[in-house]
């Protein structure tokens, strides 16, 4: 997982991977992508079939180029045209042949990538909140992405390399089957090329994993300062933030500008190496022809087959290098699609179930990763239809505990149970209907006010899109004291939210959350301090008309307001990872000290006094 972590950054450097040889070889990652080609693979299969009769096609010719003049020196009646009508042919019917195999390639290449991107995205939805505690999103998206690209560049290019590599070998076979000594001289220059190669590949290897890492740089400095351009603003940052793209664009430049300067040096001789052969092959060849051991016709042939022998050469060392970095990234690709979430379905769900939404939670023990217990023996039954409050000082596990109820952790030992079902007997689908978790910062996504709200129902959503708002929606709205400003708005139902409901305030946007949540019309409702940006007259509207739709169901409060606790039937003080005491507001007010303590500490100002 480390490299999904590492950043691509500064540290690319550092991340290098050792170039060898043997490396870019090592092709047991293609065996594990051959399932995933699935059904592509017919087409790769036949692309390649067509590759492989238009490469017999390209060594076919100079053969019968050669014959052709030597048979129109032998004989001065000898007739061109039918030489000429054959040539034609064959250069046509290559010509469509490689449009075939090109397009049969990348065509499927980039069927692959739609599947595999579409795969990893389904992958990385299903993933627990600990993968995400544990991994860098952004990282972790933008990586994707290349990845993806870089095995599919791999797989529309590998079958075309593959194809001159063959015909490498059949356009030798024929060679010596001519000349012997001929076809040495033609390939004496041929280890030089490759020799520069991969001298040239591995200079400019390492420069490319050193480019891909600044460009993410580049690109990162851009997105957070646009994401965070509030903040930029606000604290008059504009200028810091353009010294720092400046620097990462100076990086990037220096490594752009050393790839060219490497290429400028190698290249220029990996192009005039062959002709080296070529010079070879006139000047023997010459010699063997006056001397009446050769045709004129070999001279000609053995010229083009030198064209076609050092194009593997030359490209051998980019798909080495192509061969890797698709290595990695399909390695990387494996890693997430190998990565089994931790929260998921059991082999065989408990369907049959009371649902009044009984919660208990009897003894857990609980902490992120390898971190500490923070809840540490915690026990809690909360009846159908009862209002809890929780109530504890600030990092004292609350919102850790609401994130168990819904099962986005499981606990270390302990358990959670519904209706008297452990939670990871249930389908998790079932859990996430049951009990919903209302947070304090909700997320919203950049749609419509109406599909914001309407998120947990598909049904909704379609009838959204049709165009009209469903009566439900409305109803929601009303519930949650929403209806007044959203159809306030220009559009209403319909106006959009900015990106991450940027347009709201933060007490819209927990309406919408709220109303988001009790749509799903959840067994259990866990609202972690989900009111607390909204002010306390509109909050005790909402509540009164949340007791009305949500009689008799579930609700556990975590409470940072005296308005909010006296809505709970009964408090539960929760302390450093236990539960310190129990009762009502008023018991408690009365028994524990340390309520009183953590009320006086903790509590926002509202306006009544305590009882
Ligand atoms: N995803 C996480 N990974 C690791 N540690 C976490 C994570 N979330 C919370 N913590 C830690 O767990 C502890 C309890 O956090 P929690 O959010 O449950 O507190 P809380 O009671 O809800 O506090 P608050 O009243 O401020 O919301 C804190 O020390 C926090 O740093
Ligand atoms: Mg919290």
């Amino acid at each position: 997982m480390t490299d999904l972590l590492g950043g691509a950054g500064g540290s690319a450097a550092a991340a290098l991977p050792p170039v060898r040889a043997a490396e870019g070889l090592r092709l047991g990652w293609i065996r594990r992508l051959w399932p995933v080609l699935g059904p592509q693979r017919p087409v790769v299969v036949a692309s390649f079939l067509v590759g492989v009769v238009a490469l017999l096609i390209n060594v076919a010719v100079p053969t019968i180029v050669g014959v052709t003049i030597d048979d129109a020196i032998a004989s001065t009646d000898a007739r061109l045209e039918p030489f000429l009508v054959v040539l034609v042919v064959l250069a046509l019917a290559r010509a469509v042949l490689s449009v075939v195999y090109r397009y049969g390639l990348y065509r499927s290449a980039y069927r692959v990538e739609v599947d595999v991107r579409g795969l990893l995205f389904r992958n990385l939805l299903d993933q627990s909140f600990s993968f995400y505690d544990r991994v860098q999103t952004g990282q972790l998206v933008s990586r994707a992405q290349s990845d993806v690209r870089s095995v599919q560049l791999y797989l529309a290019v590998a079958p075309l390399i593959l194809t001159a590599l063959l015909s490498f070998v059949l356009a030798v076979v024929v060679m010596l089957a001519t000349s012997v000594a001929l076809t040495i001289a033609a390939v004496v220059a041929l280890p030089g090329v490759y020799v520069v190669g991969v001298a040239l590949r591995n200079r400019l290897f390492p420069l490319s994993w050193i480019i891909q890492g600044r460009q993410a740089e580049v690109t990162s400095v851009v997105e957070e300062s646009i994401a965070g351009v509030r903040v930029v603003q606000a604290f008059g940052a504009e200028p810091r933030q353009v010294g720092a793209l400046a620097t990462a664009a100076r990086r990037l430049r220096w490594a752009n500008v050393e790839q060219g300067s490497v290429r400028a040096r190698l290249a220029p001789l990996l192009e005039n190496l062959p002709r080296l052969g070529s010079v070879l092959v006139l000047l023997l060849g010459g010699w063997l022809v006056i001397e009446g051991r050769l045709e004129i016709g070999a001279i000609v042939a053995f010229n083009s087959y030198i064209v076609l022998l050092q194009v593997p050469f030359r490209f051998l060392g980019f798909f080495l290098i192509l061969g890797q970095r698709a290595r990695a990234s399909a390695e990387r690709i494996f890693e997430v699609l190998d990565e089994v979430p931790t929260v998921a379905d059991p082999p065989h769900p408990v369907t049959a179930r009371t649902h009044l939404g009984r919660l208990e939670v009897d003894d857990v023990w609980f902490g992120y990763g390898d971190g500490p217990d923070l809840l540490r023996g915690v026990s809690l039954v909360v009846e159908p239809g009862e209002t809890v409050a929780v109530v504890g000082p600030s990092g004292s596990g609350k919102s850790t505990l609401a994130r168990l109820l819904c099962r986005f952790y499981d606990p270390r030992s302990g358990s959670v149970r519904l209706d008297g079902v452990d939670l990871r007997q249930l389908a998790v689908a079932d859990i996430r209907r049951a009990v919903a978790v209302v947070p304090d910062e909700p997320y919203l996504f950049s749609a419509t006010l109406g599909e914001n709200l309407a998120f947990g129902r598909g049904d909704l959503l379609d009838l959204l899109e049709e165009g009209t708002t469903p009566d439900e929606v409305r109803e929601v709205a009303e519930v949650v004291d929403a209806a007044g400003f959203i159809e306030a708005t220009e559009s209403g139902y319909d106006t959009p939210v900015g990106e991450r409901g940027a347009t709201l305030s933060g007490g819209q946007r927990q309406r919408l959350a709220l109303g988001r949540a009790l749509l799903v019309e959840p067994e259990v409702l866990v609202l972690d301090d989900a009111t607390s940006a909204i002010d306390v007259h509109v909050e005790a509207r909402i509540h009164e008309a949340l007791t009305r739709v949500r009689a008799g169901r579930t609700t556990i409060l975590v409470a940072h307001r005296l308005s909010t606790i006296n809505l709970a039937t009964r408090v539960v003080l929760l302390d450093d990872g236990v539960v310190a005491a129990t009762g009502t507001h008023v018991e408690l007010l009365e028994r524990s000290p340390r309520y009183r303590e953590v009320l006086a500490t903790t509590l926002v100002d509202d306006e009544e006094p305590a009882p």
